[in-house]
């Protein structure tokens, strides 16, 4: 199944999309660690994407479509994938659509990550990353078993740089709308699905795979 994860910063996209991914065997692709990994490389996609990511602000979309156009076409998305993060924007929405046509596939779904800002601001500045495997955590609702280190790989847990109060608000409002347009856009094709992410993340979780036909 090919799915795209819709929602604003700090809904729980990412940490939904790594436990479903691997039930479903498929691939759980989030730009915003593309761009992440690529910035740690020095890659020139990385010297690209860093002035925005650092801001809060949007990577432009020439560069991010063609990048989501070249990670789609690996084998490993045969049998489906989790988009995350992908698309922000009606013109990357409508650049998926003929990605998926060229592909000669289909998008099945779209589920929207609902919560509000205020809840969101407080996930995102508790949230904590590893910084050797990327693993999600929060020092209340989800922390690890020993304070700042990983427990699937024991790196160092470190704060993300656009975690910090005013680029998260930064990124609330750089989103705001284009979500809201985003919403439209699948509820007309029929494809949108909304779920409550407001809830413990075991709700959350419970929600999503009633919403995918998962066990
Ligand atoms: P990206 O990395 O995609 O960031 P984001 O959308 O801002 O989303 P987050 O990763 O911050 O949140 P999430 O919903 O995944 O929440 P998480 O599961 O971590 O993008 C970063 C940047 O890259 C962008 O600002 C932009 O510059 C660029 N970029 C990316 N995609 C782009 C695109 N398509 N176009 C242009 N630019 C792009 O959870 C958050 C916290 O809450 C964690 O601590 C978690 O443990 C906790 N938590 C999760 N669920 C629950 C729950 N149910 N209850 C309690 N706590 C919870």
């Amino acid at each position: 199944m090919n799915i795209v994860f819709l929602g604003l910063p700090g809904t729980g996209k990412g940490t939904q999309a790594e436990s479903l991914a691997g039930e479903m065997g498929v691939p759980h692709i989030a730009t915003g660690d593309i761009f992440r990994q690529a910035i740690s490389r020095g890659t020139e996609l990385g010297k690209k994407a860093k002035q925005y990511l650092d801001s809060g602000e949007l990577v432009p979309d020439e560069v991010t479509c063609g990048m989501v156009k070249e990670r789609l076409a690996e084998q490993d998305t045969k049998p489906g994938f989790i988009l995350d993060g992908f698309p922000r924007t009606i013109a990357q929405a409508e650049a998926l659509d003929r990605i998926m046509q060229e592909l000669g596939r289909e998008l099945q779904k779209v589920i929207f990550f609902s919560a509000p800002e205020d809840v969101l601001i407080k996930r995102l500045s508790g949230r904590r990353v590893c910084s050797k495997c990327g693993a999600t955590y929060h020092v209340e609702h989800n922390p690890p078993a020993q304070r700042g280190i990983c427990d699937k790989c024991g790196g160092e847990l470190i704060q993300r740089e656009d975690d910090r109060e005013q680029t998260v608000i930064r990124r609330l409002e750089v989103n705001r709308d284009k979500t809201q347009k985003l919403i439209t856009y699948y509820q007309r094709q029929g494809k949108l699905t909304t779920i409550d992410a407001n809830g413990p993340l075991e709700e959350v979780q419970k929600q999503l795979k009633e919403a995918v036909g998962v066990q």
